[in-house]
């Protein structure tokens, strides 16, 4: 598979920063499929982090995912997933190394700017959550 989904999460829309990263990624050589801003509700959040539920941080991370509008968008590219977490870099900023999103706009392990899929299987699943149809019925 060669698309994976992205997050842009509150504290980045928030901080003005959904442009430069956007531009970032497509520097990066991502096309962009599929883009929206997006509220999340309690319940939209709970899910898409359903896997976190048993983490000290789940209802941390769900109050913060609902803090404000969000931008998930599909991305395109060879090896997809595995490159966009290289782009993004490590879930904790300080651990980032120099010039990727996290890195560059991430204020806090938590507040790390950006989600990006996990796997192939989490991201035509992730993908299908937030863009429902879009892999047609294939
Ligand atoms: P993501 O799913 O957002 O792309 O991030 P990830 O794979 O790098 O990290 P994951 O382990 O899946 O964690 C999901 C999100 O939970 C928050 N988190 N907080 N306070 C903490 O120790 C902690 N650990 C994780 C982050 O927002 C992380 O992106
Ligand atoms: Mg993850």
């Amino acid at each position: 598979m060669d698309h994976t989904l992205g997050i842009i999460k509150p504290n980045s829309v928030a901080s003005g920063h959904t442009g430069k990263i956007l531009s970032l990624l497509e520097e990066s050589g991502f096309s962009l499929e599929a883009i929206r801003l997006v509220q999340l509700s309690r319940a939209d959040a709970e899910n898409f982090y359903a896997v976190h539920r048993e983490r000290p941080f789940y209802q941390s991370l769900v109050n913060f995912m609902t803090s404000g509008s969000v931008v998930p968008m599909v991305l395109q590219g060879e090896n997809a997933v595995q490159k966009f977490r290289q782009v993004i870099g490590d879930t904790d900023p300080n651990q980032a190394e120099e010039g990727t999103v996290r890195k560059l706009y991430g204020e806090s392990k938590e507040r790390n700017t950006i989600h990006g899929s996990d796997s192939d299987e989490n991201a035509r699943i992730e993908i299908e959550f937030f863009f429902p149809g879009f892999f047609g019925s294939t």
